[in-house]
């Protein structure tokens, strides 16, 4: 079994610093206390900006094969140290082992499909002669990076959703300061020491575990030019209020639905709905927290849900046979206990789960919950999923977008039309046809409307937000 160090330093303008260990990080399922690492102070993030502003010229300079060159050496260097990668996410998040090893592979995946675009930044030759008062003129045009970026990444998926922010930021040239979560900082930071192996220009990285009071300038620092941030969605509109000229990429919370039609395999719709409604104890944006199924097969359906959620093995993430494991922390899961209990206590059907010991929340189904009821409407962010029934698909897709979320959402149906349907009437970033909204490869577009965010990631996608155009018009004498 891998094994964690004592303390880890932050990265400041690519170098490893450790001026305290101030920050305590503990291990989600013993609750003890498992390593300490560097606590950012605000004068440390401003040095970290101002690295970052004299780096945007040199990273602005690096040729393709170079930024691409830095991004296969993450790769190499993330196969090398998987185990260790994977052990430090089972640890710090409580992300059942399997979970996390998934994760690392996702992680490597994301930054080859970086090295692969960096070297892919094209641009356009127009003509512009469109009518006589521009006879002999043309313009050419490229993407140029935007500049400092601000980073500020969730506690989910402490490794792949930075790595969403990073890489392409280093596929593009931009230098960025990144505010991993307090409560899983590590993966950011194994991330920033495989870096510091690199020869990026001074200032081009700076890893920061930060606390929340003391980072407003990841926000508010006019010199960063953009911010990213993946977290909950009532933060994440405030920081948008607050981020002044900065572009803003948002990448934020739902309660993602899932439709099963009467015409759907239903074996293989339970497989992939206990997956999506549970997985990391459903700590996912794009978990399934709605289930919408057809009348004519509900009953049974639910039948089945019930009886396959209720073998799930709860326990220790560091075991192979965890399927559930704790959430991030006591006070999530007795938030969401809370709900459920409301839910109940307005009507619901509990169908199975709903006891909470800790941060251990049992895997929760529910029906019959009340049209207002938070655990229907609110981000649950946990294990917790909510049957619905439906008459036609129709009134399906209504409830679907009856949500203020629009992130992901699933339909399994074997109709054609149908599926088109769904796919022009969703309010949602992505419809994803017979499996779980929970469904993402990292170089497909990924994002939401409404609450649930701006923008979309998926490396190139990212990739166009990191860079502006830049045009050259010519004129021909
Ligand atoms: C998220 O929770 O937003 C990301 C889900 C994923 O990358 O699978």
């Amino acid at each position: 079994m891998p094994t964690l160090k004592d303390t880890y330093p932050l990265y400041l303008n690519n170098k490893a610093q450790q001026p305290n260990t101030d920050l305590a990080v503990t291990d989600k399922f013993t609750g003890e206390v498992a390593f300490r690492t560097a606590l950012a102070s605000p004068e440390i993030i401003d040095e970290a900006i101002a690295g970052a502003a004299r780096a945007a010229e040199p990273m602005a300079r690096l040729a393709s094969y170079e930024r691409q060159a830095v991004l296969q050496h993450c790769v190499e260097r993330f196969t090398e140290r998987f185990d260790e990668l994977a052990y430090a996410l089972c640890v710090e998040a409580g992300k059942p082992i399997k979970d996390s090893e998934g994760e690392v592979t996702r992680l490597i995946d994301t930054f080859r499909i970086a090295a692969e675009e960096s070297v892919r930044m094209y641009g356009e030759v127009m003509p512009l002669d469109i009518s006589a008062r521009a006879k002999g003129y043309q313009s050419i045009w490229k993407r140029y990076p935007i500049g400092p970026c601000s980073f500020i990444s969730p506690f989910n998926f402490p490794l792949n959703l930075a790595a969403h922010k990073v890489a392409p930021a280093i596929a593009v040239g931009c230098p960025f300061v990144m505010k991993p979560a307090s409560k899983t900082p590590l993966g950011a930071i194994i991330m920033g020491e495989v870096l510091a192996e690199t020869d990026l220009p001074e200032g081009a990285f700076s890893i920061l575990p930060a606390s929340r009071d003391g980072a407003d300038l990841f926000t508010v620092d006019e010199r960063l030019k953009l911010l990213s941030f993946t977290g909950s969605p009532g933060v994440g509109w405030d920081l948008k209020a607050r981020c002044g000229k900065k572009k803003v990429v948002l990448e934020l919370g739902g309660n993602a639905a899932v439709v099963v039609d009467h015409d759907s395999d239903l074996d293989d719709a339970l497989e992939r709905i206990i997956f999506g409604a549970f997985y990391q104890s459903g700590q996912s944006c794009i978990g399934v927290q709605r289930i919408i199924v057809h009348e004519d097969v509900y009953d049974r359906f639910r039948d089945m849900l019930v009886a396959k959620t209720k073998t799930l093995v709860a326990g220790d993430p560091k075991d192979r046979d965890t399927f559930i494991g704790p959430m991030i922390s006591e006070g999530e899961a007795s938030r969401l206990k809370g709900w459920i209990d409301e839910a109940v206590a307005g009507g619901a059907t509990l169908l199975t789960g709903g006891g909470c010991k800790g941060n251990m929340l049992e895997a929760t189904l529910l029906e019959d919950v009340h049209k207002d009821a938070k655990a229907l409407n609110e981000e649950a962010f946990g294990p917790l999923a909510i049957l619905q029934k439906f008459s036609s698909f129709d009134e399906a897709l209504a409830e679907v977008n009856r949500s203020t979320f629009g992130l992901q959402a699933g339909i399994f149906t074997r109709d054609l039309f149908k599926m088109f349907d769904a796919w022009d009437r969703l309010e949602v970033g992505g419809v994803v046809i017979n499996d779980v909204p929970s469904y993402r490869v990292d170089n497909m577009p990924y994002g939401g409307v409404k609450d649930s965010g701006l923008g979309r990631e998926g490396i190139k996608f990212a990739m166009e937000d990191m860079t502006e155009i830049r045009n050259l018009v010519i004129r021909r004498g």
